[in-house]
């Protein structure tokens, strides 16, 4: 269970991560991209938390649709859309909605990761955000299903996560600017699974603290 407070304590705690890590973001970006990931999100999340008090009275649903409203509007590059598209489909689910049971949050999450794929027409395998993004909510789901906690499913959902990221540097790119390197984006850890993972632990890093 989880109330509109708490979504925007996490919302702010990403925006704080994302910040603290926006050069190593752009260093990866630099790598197999055009070195702005960190520079894009960190500048979009910004604009997040300028409206952050906005949100004190919102339900679920209006709070997360702010936020992609602003990620899309904020952030240059693929990830703008992609992360923005993710909030709104997941807002979409929560309308109304003041408090979320696990069972619920799962819902938005799946919401999330479809509208990536619909909105990037990628899939899991291609080294973008989704090779993270798609084992986390697999393992959230797993985990809520089986009756575990909501901080334990979230730290299963933050571990296969860390995994999905060592595991873009394994494939090749097929989606986004890295694609362009084919066999040279081997090796590399893809930025927008990356900032995903950083996304998922300031997520659990509030929920832990109760
Ligand atoms: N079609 C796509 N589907 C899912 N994620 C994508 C797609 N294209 C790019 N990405 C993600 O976006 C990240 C790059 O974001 P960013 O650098 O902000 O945008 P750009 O590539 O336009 O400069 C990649 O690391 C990848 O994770
Ligand atoms: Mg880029």
């Amino acid at each position: 269970m989880i109330d509109a407070k708490k979504i925007i304590e996490i919302v702010d705690a990403a925006a704080k991560k994302i910040d603290a890590e926006k050069d190593f973001l752009t260093q990866l970006d630099n790598e197999i991209g055009d070195g702005d990931h960190g520079i894009n999100l960190s500048r979009g999340f910004k604009s997040v938390e300028e409206k952050l008090a906005t949100f004190a009275d919102k339900d679920i649903g209006a709070i997360l649709k702010g936020v992609g409203t602003a990620l899309v509007s904020t952030v240059g590059g693929a990830s703008g859309p992609l992360y923005g598209t993710a909030f709104m489909k997941a807002g979409n689910v929560c309308k109304g909605k003041f408090t979320l049971t696990d069972e619920e949050i799962a819902t938005a999450f799946n919401a999330a990761v479809e509208g990536v794929k619909m909105r990037g027409k990628s899939a899991e395998g291609e080294k973008t955000m989704l090779d993270s993004l798609c084992p986390a909510y697999r393992a959230f789901q797993g985990g809520v299903d089986g009756g575990k906690n909501l901080v334990q499913a979230l730290e299963d959902a933050v571990n296969a996560a860390a995994q999905g990221v060592e595991y873009t540097k394994t494939i090749i790119a097929t989606k986004g600017r890295a694609a362009y390197l084919q066999e040279r984006s081997l090796g590399h850890q893809d930025p927008g699974a990356t900032s995903s993972l950083y996304i998922l632990q300031a997520a659990l890093d509030v929920l832990k603290k109760g």
